[in-house]
């Protein structure tokens, strides 16, 4: 077991981990932070996304001990002072969930791509981006439309990361 330090959602963890142990392990099964979920655990279908420094990682792909003395945020840290955060709230506003398995992975990636697009981000752009969180439910219509939505919030109103820094 190797000790690893990091910060979740503005709080610092050390926790003891095995050396094979994954990032959604670690906040899953030590911790038990269950917003992000495991769909695959191969990389393909972006349940399991969180932040790590402020981008997003599948994090069934990274170990915990990569994320050590980094900064984690995940999907149990956007909302603050019981506000949602602008794409929690357009996901609710706009439908663009239906079981919600899908939906932790969506909007933490949603979130990065908004934050970091170069460029006008149009609902083609949205759908060639979010090429790595699949839905099994939506159609992924109404997610576009979330996503499209909760951009012009997040720049009208200066939102950048999900938690307080
Ligand atoms: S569980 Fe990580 S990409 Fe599917
Ligand atoms: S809402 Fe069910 S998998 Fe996306």
């Amino acid at each position: 077991m190797t000790s690893v330090s990091l910060n979740i959602n503005g709080a610092p963890v050390t926790c003891e981990v095995q050396d094979n142990t994954l990032l959604v392990q670690l906040l899953r099964d030590n911790l038990g932070m269950t917003g992000t979920h495991v769909g695959c655990d191969t990389t393909q279908c972006g349940c399991c996304v969180v932040h790590v420094d402020n981008t997003s990682v599948k994090s069934c792909t990274m170990l915990a001990l990569q994320a050590n003395g980094c900064d984690v945020k995940t999907i149990e840290g956007l909302a603050l002072g019981g506000e949602l955060h602008p794409v929690q709230k357009s996901f609710q506003e706009n439908h663009a969930l239906q079981c919600g398995f899908c939906t932790p992975g969506m909007i933490m990636a949603a979130i990065d791509l908004i934050n970091s697009y170069q460029g006008e981000l149009t609902p083609q752009a949205v759908r060639e981006e979010m090429e790595g969180n699949l839905c099994r439910c939506t159609g992924y219509h109404n997610i576009v439309k979330a996503i499209m939505a909760s951009a012009e919030t997040m720049r009208a109103t200066g939102t950048v990361h999900a938690v307080a820094e």
